[in-house]
């Protein structure tokens, strides 16, 4: 076979080398690609040559010790073996790959030693966290939900994959699709919300955004769908902590989102930190065997979350390292991350029959079966180039669509008066708050590679976008948790010699992601003392909200005539956030997750169940409500204002829908607005009464319409009969003939239009 890679291959590593690999088992896999793209048969044959060790290398991924390393209290930089050290452990058959490193540079040379000197010749797998971006930074994930455009996140999410397989990583540790109702929960920000429909959507979109069409891409890096499962629902909002939940509400509420990102073709998983009921999701077989493999029929990977094996020690659930990698292993998780478990013990566990010799060669040839579909053994370097690294990162489009995105994840909770858009020029501005300005906190948590000091920072996009920079001042007035001595004073005094302000307030990106649990989900309390002295003033304050969760806002915060929640946008964060508050974009974006009036109401999310009390007041007794909040939200999900006004009309909902039928429903919207608007149609069902009470309210579908000025459009939807399903007394799908209610609206706790059509019997 004439193969032009051939030759990049010898001039990478080597004409000796050459010859070595080219008669290699690994090699081998190179003639035999099937067409269709399964994997070859030569795969067991060269699982036939293998060592016990190094198949149990084949199932150890390690954190890279060369740079790039993520900084964080499980993962410091400064940790681990040498780079050299590293390298030898590769060559000796002892690593599947590794995670986090940093560069094509130094992924060629790993990569080169191991194609030249390792007895099988198997390449390397790089992984990495490639979140949101990976030199261009896009909005935190929890940001872009807010965008209700599944496609945007797809786009985002191929342009962080090409850039980031430009530097020779293979493998994305992402999609995040665990659902998250309690804002306490600080990896929050790193997923799609509380809702379970936007979850689906969002999961599938990331999912083929990261992969694309042709995972051999050098533009494409396979995806994983994590953590596997239900990490979000960890008790009392502690990063971490034990989840109980029923298996009704696993399958209902957070599995669906990890089988939408498979069905969406994601080739990997990684099993999550948390307990299940008192089983560790690593030690789990019920979770990775009856339902991931059994039921779901998922052929791919499963790795697990940094330790995570060994953590079920202190956990109480394995009583040493051996005990955790055989607990794990047997569980179904196949590759272990950064233990060096596998390593260690799977070899003698498998002599002393402890593990089966065949299992262990099935996870063996489900990584190299990874490695095949991502192309490495026709052409381990196919993604390394130092050359197209640079080419590929931080292009002008990939900037412009870190613009767009930002743009529309932005959400406009309110806007007294019409306070915005702000005229760009004839306005004194007071640009106030720890995040006015400054190379800080604009990229937002889980950024490996990218830079805040490469990020536009809020004073530079409105200066920018301003006729008369001069009209611009600007003052911190306070730290993001500590007084500024005189900042207060400062900031009341730009403010009073302003017409307007914008206040730059909130969370710090340090203040929300892993292990960033709050007990109490506000803005913090020298901000707030900030705002109330700003706001004393009496000059007009518009809110610019930095966050990385849902945050009860009170006072002065609670009560400026406009707030903007901006989350962390990245890259172009100070000019998206310019074009919304000067009007050169309209706000578009709508809460992924429930604001709630106090944190004492998390876990909050809106599609609850209405208990025997529900209470339609705060005066009423014995009701279903806290003394000081109803059991509701300040600003609930799918809430987000536009700058146009949005009128809803003319239900059209056929009465009945036949047992094996559709049913279409549409509503008319018309901006009765003078601003051309985008809004989000959203469309909520309630089944009224069924064997298993149903939540209030949930999202079924939504549509987004552009709408000129006084222009009106139908927007139409079908359900199917599938959107009716819950999970019944059996634990499977079911449905139940009867009388549902409608709603199309523009949020979760708004009427919009309503009514209510009945399901026939079957
Ligand atoms: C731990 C985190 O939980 C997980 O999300 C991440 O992918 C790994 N560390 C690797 O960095």
């Amino acid at each position: 076979m004439v193969d032009t890679r051939l030759s990049r291959r010898a001039a990478l590593m080597g004409a000796g080398a050459i010859a070595a690999w080219a008669t290699s088992p690994a090699r081998a896999l190179l003639m035999q690609v099937p067409a269709d793209g399964a994997v070859p048969a030569s795969i067991d044959a060269l699982i036939a040559t293998m060592t016990l060790e190094e198949k149990a290398g084949q199932l150890t991924l390690n954190a890279a010790a060369w740079g790039g390393g993520v900084a964080t209290a499980l993962n410091p930089p400064s940790t681990g073996p040498s780079f050299e050290g590293q390298v030898a452990d590769a060559v000796a058959g002892k690593l599947t790959g590794v995670f986090n490193g940093n560069g094509a540079v130094m992924a060629e040379r790993m990569q080169r030693a191991v194609m030249k000197d390792s007895r099988l010749k198997i390449p390397l797998i790089f992984a990495a966290d490639v979140i949101h971006g990976h030199r261009t930074i896009f909005p935190v994930p929890l940001a872009e939900a807010a965008s209700f455009d599944p496609d945007l996140a797809m786009r985002t999410a191929r342009a962080a994959a090409s850039e980031a397989a430009a530097s020779g990583i293979d493998w994305t540790f992402a999609p995040m699709v665990d659902i998250a109702r309690d804002q306490r929960w600080g990896r929050t920000v790193e997923g799609a919300g509380e809702d379970v429909r936007l979850g689906e959507l969002f999961a599938a979109a990331r999912v083929r955004g990261f992969q694309g069409r042709d995972l051999t891409a050098n533009d494409a890096v396979m995806a994983c769908v994590k953590h596997f499962a239900a990490y979000g629902a960890a008790e009392s909002g502690l990063d971490y902590n034990i989840v109980d939940v029923s298996e009704r509400t696993l399958r209902e509420v957070y599995l669906p989102p990890y089988k939408a990102g498979f069905d969406a073709g994601a080739a990997s998983t990684m099993a999550s930190f948390n307990e299940i009921a008192g089983i560790p999701a690593t030690g789990n077989p019920w979770l990775m065997k009856t339902l991931l493999r059994d039921e779901w029929r998922f052929p791919g990977l499963v790795v697990s979350d940094y330790t995570g094996d060994e953590e079920m020690i202190a956990a109480g659930f394995a009583k040493d390292g051996r005990d955790a990698a055989r607990i794990a292993f047997r569980a179904g998780v196949d590759m272990s991350m950064q233990s060096n478990l596998y390593m260690l013990h799977l070899p003698a566990l498998v002599r002393e029959g402890v593990v089966p010799q065949a299992t262990l060669d099935a996870s063996v040839r489900r990584v190299l079966a990874v490695k095949h579909r991502l192309g490495l053994f026709d052409d381990p370097f196919r993604r390394i180039d130092a050359k197209r690294e640079k080419a590929r990162s931080r292009t002008k489009a990939n900037l412009a669509l870190a613009r767009e995105a930002a743009r529309g994840s932005i959400v406009l909770l309110k806007n007294d008066g019409g306070l915005l858009p702000l005229p760009s020029s004839g306005k004194r501005i007071a640009l106030i708050g720890p995040f006015a300005s400054g190379q800080h906190d604009l990229n937002g948590p889980w950024v490996v590679y990218g830079d805040n000091a490469n990020a536009v920072d809020l004073a530079t996009g409105v200066r920018a976008a301003l006729k008369d920079k001069a009209a611009l001042t600007v003052v911190a007035g306070s730290e993001v948790e500590k007084p500024i001595p005189g900042g207060i004073e400062a900031a009341v005094a730009a403010a009073q010699a302003a017409d307007v302000v914008l206040l730059a307030i909130g969370e710090s990106e340090g203040m929300s992601g892993e292990a960033q649990s709050r007990t109490e989900i506000i803005v913090p309390p020298v901000q707030q003392a900030l705002a109330q002295a700003v706001a004393a003033t009496g000059k007009p304050v518009v809110v610019v909200l930095k966050n990385g969760r849902a945050l009860a806002l009170t006072g002065a915060v609670r009560d400026a005539p406009a707030i903007l929640v901006t989350w962390f946008l990245g890259s172009e964060s100070g000019h998206a956030t310019a074009d919304i508050l000067f009007g050169a974009a309209n706000p578009s974006g709508r809460l992924p997750i429930s604001f709630p009036f106090e944190t004492g109401q998390e876990p909050y999310h809106y599609d609850h169940k209405a208990t025997g009390r529900p209470a339609q007041t705060l005066s009423e007794p014995y009701k279903a409500k806290y003394r000081t909040a109803m059991n509701a939200a300040l600003y609930p999900f799918g809430h987000g204002l536009t700058y146009g006004t949005i009128g809803y009309s003319a239900l059209s909902l056929p009465p009945t829908m036949a047992w094996n039928g559709t049913i279409d429903i549409a509503a008319t919207v018309t901006n009765t607005g003078t601003r051309a608007a985008e809004e989000t149609v959203q469309l909520y069902l309630r089944d009224r009464v069924a064997t298993i009470t149903r939540p209030i309210r949930e999202l079924k579908a939504f549509r987004k319409v552009r709408l000129a000025p006084g222009a009106s459009e139908t927007v139409r939807f079908t359900l199917t009969r599938r959107d009716l399903e819950f999970i019944g007394m059996e634990m499977k799908a079911t449905v139940e003939p009867g009388e549902f209610d409608v709603w199309i609206a523009p949020s979760a706790q708004a009427e919009g239009v309503t009514g209510r059509f009945v399901l026939g019997a079957g």
